[in-house]
């Protein structure tokens, strides 16, 4: 079933200059970009975007880590984007992640894990509307 889920280049692969690569393992997958912008947020945007986790301890860090420079999201669009986007980014713990995949391959941290993906439909449905809210 064709879907569409939200994913950030992190400031950390805009840094390291990943943005084409990773860009390219999407769309060589097969997935399409239907909208995808460049911006650097601040901490209310980091705040909504990771609603779920503003409580945990590793929040901190990661919200300093996410507004540290630009950032890249776009939405990608293809059948079971949602499963099939975290399949190529690999384990979160970047030093776990299975070669083959972004941050197996790209990535030595669970911190700068270079890209974000969302997890669940309900997850794709409110990410996409809070970062591209004149999407349709
Ligand atoms: S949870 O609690 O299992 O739902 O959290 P998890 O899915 O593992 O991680 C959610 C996001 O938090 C990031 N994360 C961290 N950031 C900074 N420091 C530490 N220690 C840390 N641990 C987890 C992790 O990269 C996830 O980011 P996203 O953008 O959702 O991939």
């Amino acid at each position: 079933m064709s879907e569409r889920t939200l994913v950030l280049l992190k400031p950390d692969a805009v840094r390291r200059g990943l943005v084409g690569e990773i860009l390219s393992r999407y769309e060589r997958k097969g997935l399409s970009i239907v909208a995808m912008e460049m911006r650097t947020i601040d901490g209310a945007m980091a705040d909504q975007h990771y609603a779920e986790h503003v409580d945990k301890p590793f929040y901190p860090p990661l919200r300093e880590f996410v507004t540290s420079g630009p950032l890249v999201a776009a939405v990608l669009e293809g059948d079971d984007a949602i499963e099939v986007v975290r399949l190529l980014n690999g384990a979160t713990d970047a030093r776990k992640a299975a070669a083959g995949t972004i941050r197996g391959d790209l990535a030595l941290s669970n911190r700068e894990n270079l890209v974000h993906g969302s997890d669940s439909p309900e997850a794709a449905k409110r990410e996409i509307a809070l970062w591209f809210p004149n999407l349709h």
